[in-house]
C-alpha cells in the first residue's frame, strides 16, 4: 500500500457498526471511502454516510453506501478527512476543495474527528505550502477582500478551472487564498472569523485530536 492507502486503512479502525460517518474531500479522503464501502460490504454493517461535498457526495453515490443529507442530522460519530497541512499542534489547514462550509460543520458535530494524510501534509506553521482560504459573500466581495487585506500580506480571489472567472463554491460563493504574517494563529483565527462578508475559512483549530500519517510506509498518529 503507499502511504495514503495506508492511512485510509488505518482510519477503517475507528469505523463502528450502528453509526454516521463523514465523507471528507480529496485524493486520501476519496481512498478511505473506497476502502469503507469495502468494507461495509465484506461485513455487513450499518452505516450511514454524510458528505463534506459535492464530489465526496458523488463518491459516496458511486460506491452503493447509504447516503443522508446534511439537513437531516444534529451530530455524526466520525468524520475522516485530508488536510492541506497538519502541524504536530494539530492545527490543521484545509479547504484546497469548495466546501469549507460543509467540512467545518463536519468536523464539529462529530464526536471523532481523524485527519489522514502522507508526510507532505506536516509543517512547522501553517501557511507554510498554502494560502488560508478564506469563503467570502460575492454580494460584497471586494469590501471583504478589502478588510482581509488590511491584516494579510498577499491576498486573491480564487480563481475557477478554465481561469476565466472566478471560482463558485457550492453555496455560490467566493473563496480569497490569503498568505499572512502572523505571530498567534489563535488571534489570526478570531480576526478572520469576524470580518464582515466571511462565511467560513480553512483554519481548523482545536478540532481533531488524531491525526493518522505515513511516511515511506511508516503509519504514526498525533494525538492531543
Ligand atoms: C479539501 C481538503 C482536502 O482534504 C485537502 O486538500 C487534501 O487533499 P488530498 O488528500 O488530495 O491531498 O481540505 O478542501
Amino acid at each position: 500500500m503507499n502511504d495514503k492507502e495506508l492511512v485510509a486503512h488505518a482510519a477503517l479502525e475507528y469505523v463502528k457498526d450502528n453509526s454516521i460517518i463523514g465523507l471528507g474531500t480529496g485524493s486520501t479522503a476519496n481512498i478511505f471511502i473506497e476502502m469503507l464501502a469495502e468494507k461495509i460490504r465484506s461485513r455487513s454493517l450499518d452505516i450511514s454516510v454524510v458528505a463534506s461535498s459535492v464530489s465526496s457526495q458523488q463518491k459516496a453515490h458511486d460506491a452503493g453506501l447509504k447516503y443522508i443529507s446534511l439537513d437531516q442530522i444534529t451530530e455524526i460519530d466520525l468524520y475522516v478527512d485530508g488536510a492541506d497541512e497538519i502541524t504536530n499542534n494539530l492545527e490543521i489547514l484545509k479547504g484546497r476543495g469548495f466546501d469549507l462550509i460543509r467540512e467545518k460543520l463536519l468536523a464539529k458535530i462529530s464526536k471523532q474527528f481523524i485527519v489522514i494524510g502522507d508526510n507532505s501534509k506536516i509543517v512547522s506553521k501553517i501557511g507554510q505550502n498554502y494560502p488560508i482560504p478564506i469563503e467570502i459573500t460575492p454580494i460584497a466581495w471586494k469590501i471583504t477582500k478589502n478588510l482581509i487585506e488590511k491584516i494579510a500580506k498577499k491576498c486573491i480571489v480564487r480563481g475557477n478551472m478554465e481561469k476565466n472567472a472566478f471560482a463558485i463554491t457550492s453555496y455560490g460563493n467566493f473563496v480569497l487564498d490569503c498568505e499572512f504574517l502572523y505571530t498567534d494563529l489563535n488571534i489570526l483565527e478570531k480576526e478572520i472569523a469576524n470580518t464582515p462578508g466571511v462565511f467560513e475559512h480553512g483554519l481548523f483549530l482545536n478540532m481533531s485530536k488524531l491525526a493518522i500519517i505515513a511516511n515511506s510506509g511508516e503509519v504514526k498518529k498525533i494525538t492531543n
